[in-house]
């Protein structure tokens, strides 16, 4: 089939790929000359496994054109996705002028029937403005459908998730639409849920926000451990046996970041205000949120009775492992509030350290994990990368000035790391001390 993709961001660049993969034509465009340029010669705008691969492949295969101006690609789409960002504006409402002026061009630039798809994550009704604007601008009468087919992969697993997806929702008030889509998706053995455009666009935001909640729910029971001297990942192992509950995302930290959660849970509330609803559990677990950072710099604070003047070795500043992506990233709060208290900071990141350079000043960028630690008052584990859970503890050990380790992820055994003779203070456990 022939499918135009606008927008080369993670959403539209995984698509364009996984659907080139699977034996389409596809054309992705993007107004930004510079990604396209490199994206012709093989340069990802993005860290994600798998995906030069597969992007090279298909351009070499002719499957995978890129281009940076969309509206002569339009006539290329039988459908059309749009993929372009919507971020969040000054009061986290979405902004939407990015998806609206695509709309614009392609009604303006189509002269056949067009299926034209919104996968980024966008207010219940979307779908409704998308039609309409399209309807008010289209030049000749051709005809078209509007649907809604939400994108639920994760950062770092992009290309299997967007393969092999737990479910393909599609939103959709025509029958000639939902057939095209289940054409395009045939080759993918996924569930497919058939819904009206709204519930489609409602089913991704309620997923985010029950995520959302699921990890500040476990936070929120990590802090009651600490308290209470339990031990949360006990606790989480047994509520995971529950059917109901499952053991995944429930891995209690330093709090969730990412540009997903934190944009789309305040979207998300903005958008039930909208309609007049308070959403209080929401807000909750932005606030769950919020102090789970805090409580980890205070954590810090506490450890080393203040650090002014101590230098700190931070691993991992990414958002989560396997990505370079910096966006919310919780790290980026923690090492400027301990910046503010007067700590000197050498980071180390496999791979997020250039990205983090555009965002953080004073920091001592490192070439790995014992550089890092050397001569550091204490050693912070902020992304749970998997180098770090083999690191050589005992060379770690050499090098800090003392053997403490604060860990936002949990990733050591608290009785290995007794017996490494580490002080380890971790999330939602007893605090261990050398043997
Ligand atoms: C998320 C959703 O998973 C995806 O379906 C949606 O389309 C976009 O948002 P992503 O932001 O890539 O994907 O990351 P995800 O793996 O879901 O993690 C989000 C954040 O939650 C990370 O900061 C991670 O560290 C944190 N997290 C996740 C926890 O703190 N605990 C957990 O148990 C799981």
């Amino acid at each position: 089939m022939k499918i135009l993709v606008i927008g080369t961001g993670y959403v539209g660049l995984s698509t364009a790929a996984v659907l080139a993969e699977l034996g389409n034509e596809v054309i992705a465009a993007d107004i930004d000359r510079k990604k396209i340029e490199g994206l012709n010669n093989g340069i990802m705008p993005i860290f994600e496994p798998g995906l030069k691969e597969m992007v090279q492949r298909n351009v070499r295969e002719n499957r995978l054109k890129f281009v940076s101006d969309n509206k002569k690609a339009i006539e290329h789409g039988d459908i059309i996705f749009i993929c372009v960002g919507t971020p969040p504006k000054d009061n986290w409402e979405t902004e939407l002028k990015y998806v609206e002026n695509v709309a614009k061009d392609i009604a303006k630039n189509m002269s056949s029937y067009k299926v034209i798809v919104h996968k980024s994550t966008v207010p219940v009704e979307t779908g409704d403005k998308v039609k309409k604007i399209i309807k008010d601008n289209i030049k000749e009468n051709v005809g078209f459908d509007v649907v809604s087919n939400p994108e639920f992969l994760r950062e770092g697993t992009a290309i299997e998730d967007t393969l092999h997806p737990d479910r393909i929702v599609i939103g959709a008030d025509s029958d000639k639409a939902i057939d095209i889509m289940k054409k395009m998706y045939y080759p993918i053995k996924s569930p497919i849920i058939i819904t009206d455009i709204k519930s489609a666009e409602l089913i991704k935001h309620a997923s985010n926000a029950f995520l959302a909640t699921k990890i500040s729910f476990i936070n929120s029971i990590a802090k009651i451990c600490e308290l209470s001297g339990a031990d949360v990942e006990k606790v989480a192992e047994g509520m995971g046996y529950d059917k109901r509950i499952g053991r995944t995302f429930l891995n209690a930290g330093i709090g969730y970041g990412g540009f997903c959660f934190p944009k789309d849970s305040q979207a998300f509330i903005k958008i039930a205000e909208n309609y007049g609803y308070d959403y209080k559990l929401l807000k909750a677990t932005n606030e769950i949120n919020e102090e789970q950072k805090k409580n980890f710099v205070e954590k810090v604070k506490k450890a080393l009775n203040g650090v002014d003047g101590k230098t700190l070795a931070v691993l991992g500043l990414s958002f989560k492992p396997d990505t370079d992506d910096m966006r919310f990233a919780p790290s980026a709060y923690i090492i400027v509030e301990l910046q503010g208290k007067g700590a000197k900071i050498r980071a180390y990141d496999p791979v997020a350290m250039e990205k983090a350079k555009n965002i953080l000043s004073n920091v001592c960028f490192c070439k790995d994990p014992y550089e890092a630690s050397k001569g550091a008052d204490a050693l912070l584990i902020l992304t749970e990368w998997n180098e770090f859970k083999e690191i050589d503890l005992k060379k770690i050990k050499s090098l800090l000035k003392n053997p403490l380790i604060i860990d936002g992820r949990n990733i050591y055994d608290i009785n290995a790391m007794k017996n490494e003779g580490f002080r380890y203070i971790s999330i939602g456990r007893k605090e261990v001390f050398p043997k």
